[in-house]
This record gives structure tokens, sequence and C-alpha cells, in this order.
């Protein structure tokens, strides 16, 4: 191998490995947070805009605390044509926070993803990885009133 090759190949080495440490990372947290990044980064040897950038490529890191309840909202074509953007407002409406963020008492968390794969239940919102299928208004607002129930707030 050529030195233009090993430099490829460790180049290709050190970004496994920051995905496998953000992986890892992200499973024991719920989210990777920044000062984390950076730590990584300094392992490593790169930039924090380096690891950043990593991160934010790939779909499967959060960047912020999930609440109790994670709440995906599929805006997924199929979806979408089923309304999804009126579930989407109520939901924000009901749970007073914009989507990757999360509520003050940390009960509900908000991320709005592209197709989940159950077009069939569309509009789907996932709570926590369990599917919800066929959503409007009316169901989120009395599902979101039932988790609140549900923990006495
Ligand atoms: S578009 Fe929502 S699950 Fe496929």
């Amino acid at each position: 191998m050529n030195q233009a090759g090993v430099q490829l190949r460790q180049h290709d080495l050190k970004r496994d490995a920051l995905i496998s440490l953000l992986q890892v990372i992200q499973e024991r947290e719920g989210f990777l947070s920044r000062e984390q990044m950076i730590e990584v980064g300094e392992t490593l040897g790169l930039p924090i805009s380096k690891v950043y950038g990593v991160a934010t490529f790939y779909n499967q890191f959060r960047f912020f605390a999930p609440g109790k309840y994670h709440i995906q909202l599929c805006r997924g074509t199929a979806c979408h044509v089923k309304g999804s953007l009126s579930v989407l407002e109520t939901l924000q409406r009901a749970i007073k926070i914009e989507p990757n963020q999360t509520t003050p008492d940390g009960l509900f968390s908000l991320e709005v993803v592209a197709c989940i794969g159950a077009c069939g239940l569309a509009p789907v919102i996932s709570i926590n990885g369990e599917f919800h299928a066929g959503m409007n208004p009316e169901k989120i607002e009395k599902l979101i009133a039932t988790l609140r129930k549900q923990e006495g707030k």
C-alpha cells in the first residue's frame, strides 16, 4: 500500500472508531452532549467540528436528553399525505416544546423523523419505540393526557 493508501486507511479506521465511540455513549446516556463530543475528539485527536460533522451525518444520534416518553413523529411522505403536520402541530401545542427538545419536567421529548418503515400505519408516531397508528389531532391529545394522568401530572 502506498503512502496515500495508508493515510486513507487510517482515516477510515479513525472514522469507524469515532462512530463506535459515539454509539457507545448514546447507548449509555441516551444522547450525545457537547462535553462528550469534545472528549471523544480529544481521545481520537479530532477537532470538535469533525466529531459533530460525523455525528450529525447519521440520523441515529441525538443531541438532547430524551424525556421519559421519547416521541418520534414521522414526517415521511405517507404520513405527510395522511395529515402528520396537524398531528405535529397539536402535539407541540400539547407538550409546549419544539422538535429536538425535552419538556422542563423531563416527561416528554420530541423528535421529527423521516419514514420509520411503518407507512401502512400512517400517520404514525413512536413512543419509546412503540408504534401508535393512525394518529390524528384528537388521538394525540388523548394519548398525551393519558400519559400525564398516568404520571400524576
Ligand atoms: S412515511 Fe411515515 S412510516 Fe413511512
